[in-house]
């Protein structure tokens, strides 16, 4: 199948990040397009494309937006999750950087398509290239009248505004990064059933509507070609592309956009192969994910479905390859690590157990496990799995119980002799 590329097509095109060369491709004709449309028009092209949101759990987007009340006599808001802190994930990274006008573009439409009339892009604090690139575009989208009052011509107005964030994975959490936004700790708010969807209560208990980059970088391109075109392409359920950010041991490490539904591995055959080694496994989605065995690998497709039939899902797409000298243990000690580290402490599962999931590892990478520690381990997983305030403790939990029901033996190897089973050229290590 191949590369297909929809959002990248013109990614090394020289002066793609200017308003003059992004039009030059066709920028902003979707935007033009869609004020010329019913809202209701506009939410009903999304619907035909089928996209679901690329930000990691693959929701219909439309739903989103229909969800808005956009006749109710109120300030709506929308809001770009671009705080991409999702290990292995640096897909947002690059669009923002490289085409800021497609992703300033998705988000003025969704603004027509929810009659909100302001805008945030949360970027993550060390994007900061990213977010100058993004300044620059949103400066130039006012100075042609793509922004600002009379959006493209028409009666509807719509300010963007950039807020950097502080580096806190949490905050890409949406209601964790609607308090950082207004200025509160990042950490999470209720949700149904206990609270209203943000988008009948978000910012300043506005009707929001939150999407990530990649979601909204999708939209001119729907808008522009139609969402019949977009939905011809992908699967049944999965329309579309998708952009993944491929790392590990591959030749050449990178984003690539390919058709959802492609095989598995045809993606790492098109980052160069696997380098050092044969493939042990593979984690699709991001470090949120449960790990793939090489030997679980074949005949999986990259689509949402798919992944989930092989027990293991395709989250924001980062696309980790690990080859054989690849020490699982040490690798989810690195992960617990992350966990443990970027927990917000608001609830007790998550606050306590990632800490001594992290504490666990400690102890069994020094070669001091003890012969209950995978158990502890996982009956820690399944304390937090469920249980915890936000998606943040499932998603500690996932990977390494799934690491220890498909790489047990790894785990007894290093308990039984404190060192690990495949030798001193293990990676990754770390201190
Ligand atoms: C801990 C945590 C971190 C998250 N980080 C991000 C992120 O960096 N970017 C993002 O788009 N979504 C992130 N999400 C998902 C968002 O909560 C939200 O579902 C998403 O922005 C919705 O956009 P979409 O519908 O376009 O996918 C995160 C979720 C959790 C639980
Ligand atoms: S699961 Fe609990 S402690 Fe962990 S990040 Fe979410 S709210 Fe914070």
């Amino acid at each position: 199948m191949g590369e297909l590329r929809v959002l990248l097509e013109h990614r090394d095109m020289p002066g793609i990040e200017t308003l003059a060369g992004y039009r030059s491709v066709g920028g902003y004709e979707g935007l033009a397009r869609a004020v010329t449309m019913s809202r209701a028009d506009v939410i009903g092209e999304v619907k035909t494309s089928g996209l679901r949101g690329r930000g990691g759990a693959g929701f219909p987007t439309w739903i989103k937006w229909n969800g808005i009340p956009a006749d109710a006599p109120t300030v709506r808001y929308v809001v770009c999750n671009a705080d991409e802190g999702e290990p292995g994930t640096f897909k947002d990274r690059e669009l923002m950087l490289k085409q800021p006008h497609m992703v300033v573009e998705g988000i003025a439409i969704a603004g027509y398509a929810t009659n909100a009339r302001y805008g945030f892009i949360y970027v993550r604090g060390e994007f900061l290239e990213s977010a100058q690139a993004l300044r620059r575009a949103i400066d130039e989208a006012y100075a042609h009248g793509c922004l600002g009052d009379s959006v493209c011509g028409s009666s509807h107005s719509f300010d963007l505004y950039i807020h950097m964030g502080a580096g806190s994975y949490e905050c890409g959490e949406e209601t964790a990064l609607m308090s950082s936004l207004m200025g509160e700790r990042g950490q999470p708010r209720a949700k149904p059933p206990h609270a209203p969807l943000p988008v009948i209560s978000g910012l300043w208990q506005r009707p929001t509507l939150i999407n990530n980059v990649e979601t909204y970088a999708c939209v001119p391109h729907i808008m522009r070609k139609g969402g019949a075109w977009y939905a011809g392409m992908g699967t049944e359920r999965s329309k579309g592309t998708k952009v993944f950010s491929v790392s590990g041991h591959v030749a050449h490490p990178g984003n690539y956009e390919i058709e959802l539904g492609t095989p598995l591995e045809e993606l790492i055959a098109l980052a160069g192969g696997v380098t050092g080694g044969s493939l042990k496994a593979v984690i699709p989605g991001g470090s949120s994910v449960p790990i793939l065995p090489a030997a679980q690998c074949a005949g999986v497709n990259l689509d949402y479905e798919s992944c989930q039939a092989a027990g293991t899902m395709l989250g924001s797409g980062g696309f980790m390859v690990f080859n054989e000298h690849t020490d699982i243990v040490a690798l989810m000690h690195v992960t617990a690590r992350f966990y443990a580290h970027e927990s917000c402490g608001k609830c007790t599962p998550c606050r306590e157990g990632t800490r001594w999931m992290y504490q666990i590892y400690q102890r069994i990478t020094a070669g001091k496990g003890r012969p209950e520690d995978v158990d502890l381990l996982l009956s820690i997983c399944n304390n937090i799995d469920g249980r915890s305030y936000c998606p943040l403790g499932d998603a500690a939990a996932w990977p390494i119980r799934a690491s220890i029901q498909r790489f047990r033996d790894e785990y007894d190897f290093w308990i039984a002799h404190g060192r690990s089973p495949i030798g001193p050229s293990a990676t990754p290590r770390i201190s």
